[in-house]
């Protein structure tokens, strides 16, 4: 699947965004080795800190899901005038389930992206050993 594809499923995933607070809505597109995407977004909460993230909704969706292997991650903020990044947590939540070449493309609202991979947005990854164990 297309990058520019996999990125428009990220930003009608953002529709569904429940961002009462902040009003950030924040979509996520992920492309699964057996060819299908999950696709979440993020969800708030009152209690501000139990927020979820986009990227770790569709993450969490596709393994409840029985989903095993993982090619792409598409980010979209709409509500941006820049490529919004993820978030230092999501970094890691992602890192436990792909590689460092996992390509990952976010983008705001502009129409600018950034391609990037998990191993440039979390460098010095560390403990994957613990999984083993
Ligand atoms: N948010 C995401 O869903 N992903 C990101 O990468 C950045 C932040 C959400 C969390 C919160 O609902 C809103 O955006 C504002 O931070």
């Amino acid at each position: 699947m297309e990058r520019t594809e996999l990125f428009e499923l990220a930003r009608k995933a953002a529709e569904k965004s429940y961002s009462p607070y902040s009003k950030f809505r924040v979509g996520a597109a992920l492309l699964c080795d057996d060819g299908t995407v999950v696709s979440a977004a993020n969800v708030e909460n009152r209690s501000y800190g139990l927020t979820i993230c986009a990227e770790r909704s569709a993450l969490v969706s596709a393994i409840a899901q029985g989903k095993k292997g993982f090619s792409a991650l598409a980010i979209s903020c709409p509500d941006a005038d820049y490529p919004v990044s993820p978030c230092g947590a999501c970094r890691q939540f992602i890192s436990e389930f792909v590689g460092a070449d996992f390509p990952i493309r976010f983008g705001g609202g502009d129409g600018r992206v950034v391609d990037t991979t998990m191993g440039e947005l979390l460098p010095h990854d560390a403990l994957h050993e613990l999984s083993s164990r």
